[in-house]
């Protein structure tokens, strides 16, 4: 009996030793001590960590959640969270250079995103129409597992994107994209809802290791 428990804890700590040299082979120590600087300041996080160079990532918390899983964040990412508001990043998803996400009420963001550089992520328009001490209202943001966002699109309040699509570079979204396809333009439309075309792009960006 002791035998077995004695193995099962050699298994357990040997399959961390794996994990944790896979780790550093592909993200230095220093990005993983950057990581744990600007984790600091999130809720509830997992590993986390911080490539490319500065400005460093940053994080506007004024009284809300913010529950980051094991993700990267490059330079100049912002993420700003209001009283009362919940953020939400899985496992796996990155957020590239300078990408902004602001969370009045609600945004998740599910596993394996991948948020192309200068993308805004807003659940709220932020200020009221009517000025006069009006509450700032909001509506959900969600964007599910596998989805790739491309460079400086905007994603607006109270929209879902549905997994494994594409969002094209520079299209602003305002209304939910079904899963599987991909959108494009201002505002945003399906342009393809064929799932292996989605899938091809979303493999070509997997296979690429960094921010571009
Ligand atoms: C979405 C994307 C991958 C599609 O690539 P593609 O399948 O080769 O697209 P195509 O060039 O065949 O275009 C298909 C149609 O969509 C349109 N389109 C493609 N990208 C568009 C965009 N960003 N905005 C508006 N329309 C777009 C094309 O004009 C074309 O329209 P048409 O059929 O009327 O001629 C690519 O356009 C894109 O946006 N890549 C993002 C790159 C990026 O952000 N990289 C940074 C990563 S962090």
């Amino acid at each position: 009996m002791e035998l077995a428990e004695d193995s099962l804890t050699f298994h357990r700590l040997s399959e961390v030793s794996r994990r944790t040299r896979l780790r550093l082979r592909k993200y230095s120590l220093i990005s993983h001590m950057r990581g744990l600087w600007f984790a600091r300041k999130l809720t509830r996080h997992g590993i986390v960590v911080v490539t490319g160079r500065y400005p460093a990532p940053r994080v506007l918390n004024r009284g809300g959640i913010i529950d980051v899983k094991n993700c990267e964040f490059y330079e100049g990412v912002r993420l700003e969270v209001y009283k009362g508001g919940i953020l939400t990043i899985g496992n796996g998803t990155y957020l590239n250079r300078n990408a902004v996400v602001i969370a009045v009420g609600r945004v998740e963001i599910g596993n394996d995103c991948r948020i192309g550089w200068d993308v805004v992520v807003m659940d709220s328009d932020l200020h009221p129409v009517d000025a006069n001490d009006q509450p700032i209202e909001s509506s959900p943001v969600i964007i599910e597992d596998d989805v790739w966002i491309g460079c400086r699109s905007i994603i607006l309040k109270g929209v879902k994107i549905g997994r494994r699509s594409v969002v094209a570079a520079g299209s602003i979204v305002t209304k939910d994209i079904p899963p599987n396809s991909i959108a494009a333009g201002v505002p945003a439309r399906v342009i393809s809802n064929n799932p292996e075309k989605a899938e091809f792009f979303l493999k070509k960006i997997k296979s690429v290791p960094t921010s571009d």
